[in-house]
């Protein structure tokens, strides 16, 4: 398989790991020789916790860090929430933002998830914004509508375009999220080549530099057919980014 260019791996650990085992993950991950590569962007969103621990060992291996939601406001009356210049504070500069498990357990709406995405930008953040349809949608063919639904609210940013440095799009279709049921690469691809044109339609401008990550139930035995499809640019990666050996060899096939 011909490398692309730029590949980003990047691990979701939900509420998984507490600060030693955090330490165990990156003690395993050096003693396997874990390197990074320029055209790989490895990166983990940790609890918040995790953190500053989980940077301080990611700096040494060319693993980013990122958090994994973030607040639109910079401070205030937000009880639970972390916002922008709490992570800057303590180096962080990725977020992920809009993940299903936000949007079905804790009352996120395409509304707040975009609003989170673009005052983060605006600080200055990298950004991975994520979108996907349920079952049920998916079976009542709805999953382009709901996708489209997700999107609009970024308009707002039509004026000052996407950044493909700091802009990325993970599509996880929630019947996908921990089941072991991927999508296929078709699905996942056909899925993709039609967020790359709703966005170029939309904004008015190539977002052929975007990534667009695919997740939902990815594992080193089918990320490589997924890498091969044109429009699919990077995975994020629950459950298979736990353990140090699987979260390696994501990152060795995404650059085979
Ligand atoms: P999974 O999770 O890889 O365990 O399916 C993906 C995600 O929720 O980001």
């Amino acid at each position: 398989m011909t490398p692309k260019k730029y590949v980003r791996i990047w691990g979701n650990w939900k509420m998984n790991l507490t600060g030693p085992e955090t330490d165990q993950f990156f003690d395993s991950l050096t003693a396997l020789k874990f390197e990074s590569r320029a055209e790989l962007d490895a990166g983990l969103f940790v609890p918040t916790l995790q953190l500053e621990r989980a940077l301080a060992r990611g700096m040494k291996l060319g693993v980013n860090i990122g958090a994994q939601n973030a607040h639109w406001e910079k401070s205030g009356a937000f009880t639970g929430e972390t916002s922008g210049p709490q992570l800057l504070d303590v180096k962080i500069r990725h977020v992920l933002i809009g993940h299903s498990e936000r949007r079905q357990f804790f009352g996120e709406t395409e509304e707040t998830a975009a609003r989170r995405a673009i005052s983060l930008l605006d600080q200055g953040f990298h950004v991975l914004f994520c979108i996907g349809e349920n079952r049920t949608e998916r079976e009542a063919n709805q999953t382009l509508q709901v996708l489209e639904k997700q999107l609009m609210p970024l308009l707002a940013l039509k004026g000052k375009g996407l950044d493909p440095a700091r802009f990325g799009i993970a599509y996880e279709p929630v019947w996908a999220i921990g089941t072991g049921l991927s999508a296929t690469p078709e699905q996942a691809e056909e899925t993709h080549a039609w967020i790359r044109s709703w966005l170029d339609k939309t904004f008015g401008a190539s977002t052929s530099a975007l990534s667009l990550l695919y997740g939902g139930s990815v594992t080193p035995q089918n990320l490589g057919a997924l890498l091969k499809k044109p429009n699919i640019n990077g995975a994020l990666v629950g459950g298979a980014s736990l353990k140090p050996d699987s979260f390696l060899s994501l990152c060795q096939i995404a650059l085979s």
